[in-house]
């Protein structure tokens, strides 16, 4: 068997793009993959697409099977341009019998692509679609992530295709979760759930338990993204669960940007009271850490103390956009509290403190503001600001 083969007869066909590093705002420093997957039976079968830019290595990859022009169906699990942008062009080489997507699916594909001659065969949660050999069983997964979002598990196989649920942005010339080194993988699955999926935990929640429901002996979960878990699987199941859960471990991250090093001073301050009292406590400069790295954090802390210097009435720009990106997806079951230097208006604070209530933060502390540059004695009340929150997470784990 090739490594490329995922059982006989089924293939990954996609594309590996080692040269990414920004998806939508999310950094991919170890590239990406766009998962394509092709199951050679009665009924020749594409799942998915890749990127635009990468239709001739999806061409490539298929030719080294099968002439794409035998290809009989094509799935479309998720209308996402990095899944469907080379979906023009493989319809005009293809020209398939069916091609089967969700209910919103085709709404987003017309929405897309304009094109309402394409041969769609609507399918729902459960219909259930005979390649020959092997059976599709289809599965929504609305706004996992998006609307059109869906599953499909070869049922003689146990081999589920995922969309971008259990994704890593992760390229490697390997294939599968035993080849490579797992600790990476699963670091690079929690910045994907922190950053894509992070906001739909509770719809999560509800797919984790349909899927027990539903009884699926799962033998292998292929997403569209990244390695394909086939011998981990229930780590990055647990992964899931731990994570939807919003379940977090006893760690505080001081999250801050500063103008002149006053509230620099101010956060590691803070930083020492907390380390005082014997929490696990991460300093983050916004000035060195991109916003997805610390969102990957954030999903596994229990407290975030985030400050800010006062820039014309507001925050610093890296700040703001770091609250504005945090607050779309929707940490919850975690304590907040904010604080900063300023010099005459100092409103870097209540700006903050009004973030972390509206993404439903419990900000225990109502915020210290100092002027200018703090001196030892500001610098001690910082410190005591760090152990009170530190006894505070710490109390909370034991309640
Ligand atoms: Fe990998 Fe939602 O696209």
């Amino acid at each position: 068997m090739s490594n490329t083969e995922l059982a006989k007869g089924i293939y990954w066909v996609g594309a590996i793009d080692w040269d990414v590093r920004d998806f939508h705002g999310y950094s991919t420093y170890k590239g990406t993959t766009y998962n394509a997957f092709l199951i050679v039976d009665k009924k020749v079968t594409l799942f998915d697409t890749v990127k635009r830019s990468h239709l001739n290595e999806l061409l490539d990859n298929i030719r080294a099977i099968i002439d794409p022009a035998k290809i009989d169906y094509l799935v479309v699990n998720h209308v996402e341009m990095d899944h469907s942008g080379s979906l023009p062009a493989m319809m005009d080489i293809i020209k398939p019998e069916k091609l089967f997507c969700s209910p919103m699916g085709q709404k987003a594909i017309v929405e897309h692509f304009h094109r309402e001659d394409w041969p769609y065969e609507v399918v729902k949660s459960g219909s259930e679609v005979s390649l020959g050999k092997r059976t599709i069983q289809f599965l929504e997964t609305r706004m996992l992530h998006w609307p059109d979002s869906m599953f499909s598990y070869i049922k003689e196989d146990g081999i589920l295709f995922s969309s971008d649920a259990f994704g890593q942005h992760y390229a490697t010339s390997e294939r599968f979760d035993d080849e490579v080194d797992i600790s990476e993988v699963m670091q690079e699955s929690s910045k994907y759930y922190a950053n894509i999926l992070y906001l739909f935990s509770p719809l999560i929640r509800k797919l984790l338990a349909s899927v027990k429901e539903m009884n699926l002996d799962i033998k292998m979960i292929a997403p569209d993204h990244g390695v394909i878990w086939r011998t981990h699987q229930n780590k990055i199941l647990e992964a899931y669960d731990k994570w939807s859960r919003n379940e977090s471990d006893k760690k505080v991250l001081v999250i801050y940007d500063s103008m002149w090093h006053s509230t620099e001073k101010m956060a590691h301050a803070i930083g020492a009271g907390l380390k005082e009292t014997g929490i696990s406590t991460r300093m983050i400069n916004l000035k060195v850490h991109h916003r997805s790295d610390v969102m990957t954090q954030v999903l596994g802390a229990k407290a975030v103390v985030v400050g800010c210097s006062t820039l014309n009435n507001g925050l610093l720009p890296r700040m703001a956009g770091f609250l504005m990106y945090m607050r779309g997806l929707k940490p919850t079951n975690k304590f907040g509290a904010a604080f900063g230097s300023f010099g005459w208006s100092g409103e870097a604070v209540g700006l903050i403190n009004a973030a972390l209530e509206e993404m439903k933060i419990d900000v225990i502390e109502n915020g210290l503001r100092l002027k200018y540059v703090p001196d030892d004695r500001k610098l001690e009340e910082c410190k005591e600001m760090g152990r009170r929150i530190g006894k505070r997470v710490i109390e909370s784990f034991n309640s």
